[in-house]
């Protein structure tokens, strides 16, 4: 679906149906009278009646077919005081979903009539609603032939304003801000939904350096004997079981006016598949663990859109790419192998494998930068979704004006992130009898145990946060903003964090 912007006023607005978001017991007409205007029939239409405007109702109103503006669909907010953004973002979704169900082609959000919802201003809704109306459409359609009952999707949003003096150059911003951001989400969706046979770590590298030429920004890439002259040996560990190679993908954004700047730095997770080794998972819902490269996928999600906006920030991202695979070759429990930071890890568990792909990138980009921040985002543990259920990420930090940012910035974005403690005495749990470290933690704790693991090869002076997102990363039953499988949890908070200037 295309955005686009009519400019000329409510008299001149055109589109096969209108949207109108109302609050509980209010006249959408008094509230904004360019709705008049655009669409005069609305006053007499009698199922306006009917309308109460209660949370998720949805009103499907008709005027004569040959008009500009032949249809409204009303949308209920539920009561003015305790409208949310979230419920903002998922009332346009399910209207945007509902017009495609019907085969309505063009869509329009009239600007003027968000002035009197309580939430986030002009801009901000704006983006919201750009964004939700372009996720609702959201679909994974690269694997199978179109389906002959599941209609096309929309092809026009535009919004419409009141005059070209309102049509600012600040908002039409807010609304392409809203559309990137659905982009980056979308190539994120992409991504985690690929199958590995078809997405493992080369195929993935191959993808980030289309990408990476799209968009504008550096790319380059170790393969597995660049990762052993680097002395990775805790990446190539996980790898090994796998006719397929490690990868470390590097990625940067670095616009001339800062690129002296200290950059940030984002990594990564990018198991294109965790079978879980010879520590072998489970058969039911394995499938899942195609979207154990989810935080990669996100990572080249943002910075494709960093790119593509032109943000003026420095930021690195590297995507820690392996499968991990049983095998003749793979790593046994108790194997020892030495981190790139020249550390021993006694590999507990192969099914640990997260933390070891992700110790090296740490390695990696501690050694090559003077970062500002470093943060790592990734589907590392079960035990994460255990504590915080799938509607919370888990966030690490032992900066407290870090760990706000990122607070502030997922909330903002709808993508909620709990804080959780880097509590040291379970540091313990990490001894190992032969190595320097071990992998494997306990049960208890296991989320916990993990960040700590992470946190031990983390320069104490360079502000670093964690997020876990195994909770969180898949869609078990379809959502106005997301159908079934991986959502991208991620992408907007980290773009959000970094258009804001994080750090
Ligand atoms: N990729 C998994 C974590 C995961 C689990 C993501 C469920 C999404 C949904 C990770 O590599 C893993 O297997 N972690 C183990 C760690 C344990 C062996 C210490 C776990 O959580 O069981
Ligand atoms: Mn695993
Ligand atoms: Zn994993």
């Amino acid at each position: 679906m295309e955005l686009h912007f009519q400019n000329l006023g409510p008299k001149n607005w055109k589109a096969d149906v209108m949207l109108v978001l109302c609050c509980e017991g209010e006249d959408m007409l008094t509230r904004c009278p360019h709705l008049d205007t655009a669409a005069p029939w609305l006053a007499v239409a009698p199922a306006m009646r009917d309308f109460m405007g209660k949370i998720g109702e949805l009103a499907l109103l008709h005027g004569h077919p040959e008009l500009p503006v032949p249809r409204v669909l009303a949308i209920g907010l539920g009561q003015h005081d305790s409208v949310s953004m979230g419920g903002v973002r998922k009332a346009v979704a399910r209207a945007v979903r509902l017009c495609r169900d019907r085969g309505i082609d063009s869509l329009l959000l009239p600007e003027p009539a968000f002035f009197a919802l309580p939430v986030g201003g002009r801009e901000r809704l704006l983006e919201e609603c750009v964004c939700a109306a372009l996720l609702a459409l959201y679909r994974f359609t690269a694997l199978s032939k179109p389906k002959k009952d599941i209609p096309p999707d929309p092809r026009r949003l535009s919004i419409g304003f009141a005059d070209p003096q309102d049509s600012l150059d600040s908002v039409h911003s807010a609304a392409r801000r809203g559309e990137n951001t659905a982009g980056a989400v979308r190539l994120a969706r992409n991504l985690a939904n690929m199958p590995s046979n078809l997405l493992f770590p080369e195929a993935l590298a191959n993808r980030a350096l289309e990408v990476a030429r799209k968009f504008g920004f550096h790319y380059s890439v170790l393969d597995e004997k660049d990762l052993a002259r680097e002395g990775m040996g805790a990446l190539l560990a996980v790898g090994q079981g796998s006719s397929r190679p490690p990868r470390l993908i590097v990625l940067e954004h670095a616009p001339e006016e800062c690129a002296e700047n200290k950059p940030l730095i984002l990594i990564g997770k990018g198991i294109t598949f965790d079978t879980g080794g010879i520590c072998l998972k489970q058969a039911a819902n394995m499938h899942h663990m195609k979207c154990d490269m989810t935080g990669a996928a996100v990572v080249l999600a943002v910075i494709a859109a960093l790119a593509g906006e032109n943000i003026p920030r420095r930021v690195v991202g590297l995507l820690a790419c392996a499968e991990n695979m049983p095998g003749p070759r793979a790593t046994r429990p108790g194997d020892v192998v030495t981190a790139a930071n020249g550390d021993t890890i006694e590999i507990l568990n192969t099914d640990a494998e997260g933390r070891l792909a992700l110790c090296d990138a740490i390695t990696y980009a501690q050694k090559h930068w003077s970062a500002a921040a470093m943060i790592d985002i990734a589907t590392l543990t079960g035990a994460c979704g255990i504590a915080l259920g799938n509607e919370l990420a888990g966030l690490f930090c032992d900066n407290d004006v870090l760990a706000e940012r990122l607070c502030a910035a997922g909330g903002a974005c709808g993508e909620n992130f709990w804080r959780m403690p880097l509590w040291k005495p379970y540091a313990e749990h990490l001894k190992s009898d032969v190595a320097d470290i071990t992998n494997m933690g306990r049960r208890e704790g296991g989320a916990i145990t993990a960040a700590l693991f992470l946190q031990h090869f983390v320069d104490d002076a360079l502000p670093w946060a964690h997020l876990d997102i195994a909770g969180v990363d898949w869609t078990d039953k379809k959502t106005p903003l997301c159908p079934k499988g991986g959502n991208g949890f991620g992408a907007r908070t980290l773009l959000e964090l970094t258009r804001g200037g994080a750090f």
